[in-house]
């Protein structure tokens, strides 16, 4: 099939390359010139495992562009992948969803086409989008069938191409039948795993037929709030339960694993340390209180979630504070930037938070990431000087070590010989990542949270 992706950042891009890969014409758009010269030149703007690999397998099906009247004309399904952050008050800011609705409706151009939002947004957004490019049509004097429809993505980045490929569901809501039926067509690939699955990213042993749910606009749009506020509220709940049990001397990991064992609850996203972090969950769960409240009703759960989740950020210090009792002019390492490992994406990263609260309080913090530095400069020029070129640099001298992100690399360090070039071992793993004996043997004041 012919289609177009709007937006090529971390879920158009990978979204894009996986429908070119199991056989589609893919254009991706962006506004960005300098994205789409470098996607153009086959390099990738953001770090995301395999995503080169397949890029490159699937070039021939792939075009690059920043215009529209290449892009749109003649696409039977055009995907809106633009960025939705979040306002002051919680809502999403949907600027580039208005302008990405706008400039396709002046470019469509056939017979039918499926306009799919799966860019998060609100509930109602798909009508909207569609009366922005009606609106856009009539202006340009055009007049071509659409339906609007949502495809919510599920994808995590750090794992976007196995997601994408080998998804647990696709969800696709419209209130049209034949956009469903088209959607039905685009992911049939993924859906029967007809695709030969590339050499780099296997597809699992036993992995068969893909659950696809078929639904009406607001569901479809509804579930992706509904899922990501309930990933995150597991999160903290398991912090909540995590605050309890050091103040009467449990052990979380236990606790953790003696619930999640349990099928109903499940042992995925009940790690207890500081928190989720990303482009996703604070935003997600900001829009859907914002829209409950739009119809009056509050949504405790959620807001509590929120509440505990960015606590633990203030925890970290209170630790410090603990273990240091004065940490002004003391100097503190940072390690992970990433708001988690594999990726490079820094948006609401607890790390960066930490940093700040630190260097308020009178801090000299150093800092190190194995991906996220570059990225880093650019979006926190202001912090650019906390950064060392190696972890053993940003350790050298530390007071106190906080691990924020638990990359591989940080595991793999040799804590032993790391102990003698510190003032003082006290080492926060905030993500329960590394060998708490060897550390402790090696001469480590290990600490963790809550
Ligand atoms: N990142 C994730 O893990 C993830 C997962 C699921 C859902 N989502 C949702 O997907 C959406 C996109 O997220 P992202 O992380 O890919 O964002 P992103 O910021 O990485 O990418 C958005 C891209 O859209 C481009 N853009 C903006 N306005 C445009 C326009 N008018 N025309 C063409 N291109 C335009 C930007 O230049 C940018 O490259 C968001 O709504 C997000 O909530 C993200």
């Amino acid at each position: 099939m012919k289609v177009a992706v709007i937006g090529t950042g971390y879920v158009g891009l990978t979204t894009g390359v996986c429908l070119a890969y199991v056989g589609h014409e893919v254009h991706c758009l962006d506004v960005d010139q300098t994205k789409v010269d470098a996607l153009r030149a086959g390099k990738i703007p953001i770090f995301e495992p395999f995503l080169a690999e397949l890029m490159a397998d699937s070039s021939e099906r792939l075009n690059f562009t920043t215009s529209y009247e290449e892009a749109i004309p003649g696409a039977e399904v055009v995907f809106i992948a633009v960025g939705t952050p979040s306002q002051a008050d919680g809502q999403p800011d949907l600027k580039y969803l208005r302008s990405a609705s706008q400039s396709l409706g002046r470019s469509l151009e056939a017979p039918f086409t499926v306009v799919v939002n799966k860019s998060t947004v609100p509930i109602g957004s798909g009508n909207w989008v569609g009366a922005l490019i009606r609106e856009s049509q009539k202006a340009a004097g055009r007049s071509s069938d659409f339906a609007v429809a949502s495809n919510p993505e599920f994808l995590r980045e750090g794992s976007a191409i196995a997601d994408s490929l080998y998804p647990e569901r696709i969800v696709i809501g419209s209130d049209n039948d034949r956009a469903l039926e088209l959607l039905y067509t685009l992911y049939r690939p993924v859906i029967d795993q007809s695709f030969s699955a590339p050499a780099f990213c296997p597809r699992q042993e036993g992995f068969g037929a893909v659950a696809l749910v078929s639904t009406d606009l607001a569901s479809a749009e509804l579930i992706k709030y509904a899922a990501n506020a309930f990933l995150a509220t597991k999160i903290s709940f398991i912090n909540e339960i995590g605050l309890l049990a050091g103040r009467v001397g449990a052990d979380i990991q236990h606790i953790a694993r003696g619930i999640g064992l349990d099928s109903r609850i499940g042992n995925r996203f009940l790690n207890a340390g500081l928190g989720w972090g990303g482009s996703c969950f604070g935003k997600d769960t900001a829009a859907l209180s914002a829209t409950a409240k739009e119809y009056g009703l509050g949504m405790g759960i959620v807001e509590a979630a929120r509440q505990v989740n960015f606590g633990m950020r203030e925890r970290v210090i209170d630790r410090l504070l603990e273990t240091l009792k004065i940490i002004k002019g003391r100097s503190i390492t940072v390690l992970g930037l990433a708001f988690k490992p594999n990726t490079d994406d820094l948006r609401d990263a607890p790390a960066i938070d930490i940093i700040r609260r630190l260097r308020d309080r009178g801090v000299i913090v150093t800092a190190h990431d194995p991906i996220a530095m570059d990225r880093f400069r650019i979006e926190h020029p202001d912090l650019a000087e906390v950064l060392t070129e190696t972890p053993e640099e940003a350790i050298r001298d530390s007071d106190a070590v906080v691990l924020a992100t638990e990359w591989s690399e940080y595991r793999e360090l040799d804590w032993a010989a790391l102990a003698s070039t510190v003032r003082q071992r006290n080492l926060l793993d905030t993500r329960w990542a590394l060998d708490a004996d060897s550390l402790r043997k090696a001469g480590w004041n290990l600490l963790r949270l809550p």
